[in-house]
């Protein structure tokens, strides 16, 4: 099975990929983590995509195309893809087409996370991730059981995102009305769209998400 998550910075989508990794098996390809590691390990794509995403704005199609390209070929033919954050334009929903058709995989699910765009900047600023593991917590709405300590591997460092912030927020958001939102109905047309309550609780959104994955 693959699977896109679509939604606005702060709708929920690394949230919930990384529990369909959990309870399904399936791998998260997220490429605004993809670009992360590059801008740590300090590549060439790092090297180019490091202010781009400081400020917030798109790092170009031909690079996270490749990017995708590459986590495809290196999980096994059988594992389900859970698309996070990728497509983000019509130029790279073109591609997705051509990379998933090339391997000869389908695209069975478009989920979008309908959330209050007022609530974003809250999410966001609020949201911390472990430095060990990647889990991700927020201050407010979903804390480790013990404080200070990763629940999945008993980490005690956490990091925050440097565009964790509401000016860059802002762009983020500009950036996803302007680009990313008019790719929908590419796949409204296939019939494969999904609407979700992105506001409602974690565990909700999971079991809303488990219910289309059956259907
Ligand atoms: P990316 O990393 O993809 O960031 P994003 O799209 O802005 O999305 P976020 O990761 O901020 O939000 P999310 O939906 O994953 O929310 P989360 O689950 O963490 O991209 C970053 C940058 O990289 C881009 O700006 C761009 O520069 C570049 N980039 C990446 N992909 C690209 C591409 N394809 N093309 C071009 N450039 C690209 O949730 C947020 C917080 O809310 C968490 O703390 C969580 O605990 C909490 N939360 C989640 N769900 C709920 C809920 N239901 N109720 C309460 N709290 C919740
Ligand atoms: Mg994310
Ligand atoms: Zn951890």
């Amino acid at each position: 099975m693959n699977i896109i998550l679509l939604g606005p910075p702060g709708a929920g989508k690394g949230t919930q990929a990384q529990r369909l990794v959990e309870g399904h098996g399936m791998r998260q390809l997220s490429t605004g983590d993809m670009l992360r590691a590059a801008v740590k390990a300090g590549t060439p794509v790092g090297l180019q995509a490091k202010a781009v995403m400081e400020r917030g704005e798109l790092v170009s199609d031909g690079i996270v195309s490749a990017l995708i390209g590459e986590e495809l070929d290196a999980m096994g033919a059988d594992t389900g893809a859970i698309f996070d954050g990728y497509p983000r334009t019509a130029a790279q929903a073109e591609s997705l087409d051509a990379i998933l058709a090339e391997r000869g995989r389908k695209l069975e699910h478009v989920i979008e996370l309908d959330v209050d765009e007022d609530a974003l900047v809250e999410r966001i600023t609020g949201r911390f991730t472990c430095a060990g593991c990647g889990k991700g917590y927020h201050d407010k709405f979903e804390q480790p059981r013990l404080a200070g300590t990763c629940d999945k591997c008993g980490g005690t460092e956490f990091k925050r995102r440097p565009d964790d912030n509401e000016e860059t927020v802002r762009t983020r958001l500009a950036e996803y009305r302007a680009k990313t939102a008019p790719i929908l109905p590419i796949y409204e047309e296939r019939g494969i769209v999904s609407r979700v309550n992105g506001m409602a609780d974690i565990d909700d959104v999971t079991r809303a998400i488990e219910r289309i994955l059956r259907s």
